[in-house]
């Protein structure tokens, strides 16, 4: 679609440079101030609507349906079921590969959390809330192997520290 917009832009855009020439070709010789300006305003005129179609068609032309696509995922992206609650997480899977698009759909028993992704440096790489009578989805790539842990991002309790698990990620199948 964009190389649409594109092709269209430089055709519209060639169009408007030969119609340039165009007019400083006619422009020579002798003619009357009256009549060079008429000429002038043809040419305005009919680049005003040049405009006005080149518009139209290139709004038409980009624009996508709704909803927009996000990132392309290769392949459906795994789901995870994860539910948080005083003072431990509960994941449907804990195993995953990496390049696998996870989604995670986070919700809680009790309490809010927050479910915090990071990665085996360390790294907080996703987080999303983790809330009692609602299901909140947060996708994630993994990028690399190792150990990811998931900690509880909000306070929830005395025992809100120790609310850890972890996520393996194992590397990519040679085949
Ligand atoms: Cu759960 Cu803090």
């Amino acid at each position: 679609m964009n190389d649409l917009a594109w092709n269209l832009t430089i055709a519209l855009m060639g169009l408007v440079v030969i119609i340039f020439i165009w007019v400083i070709l006619n422009s020579s010789g002798q003619t009357i101030y009256e009549e060079s300006a008429k000429k002038a305003y043809s040419v305005r005129g009919g680049l005003f609507w040049i405009a006005i179609i080149a518009g139209a068609i290139i709004t038409y032309a980009t624009l996508t349906p709704w909803p927009h696509p996000g990132v392309p995922d290769a392949t459906a992206p795994r789901i995870v079921d994860v539910i948080g609650q005083q003072w431990s997480w509960q994941l449907s899977e804990d195993k995953v590969k990496v390049g696998e698009t996870v989604e995670f759909h986070v919700t809680s028993k009790d309490v809010n959390h927050g479910f915090g992704l990071y990665d085996p440096s360390g790294h907080l790489v996703a987080q999303v809330q983790a809330m009692p009578g609602y299901t909140n989805r947060l996708r994630y790539t993994f990028p690399v192997p190792g150990e990811y842990k998931v900690m509880c991002m909000e306070y929830c309790g005395v025992v809100h520290h120790n609310m850890i698990t972890s996520i393996k990620v194992s590397p990519r199948a040679t085949s």
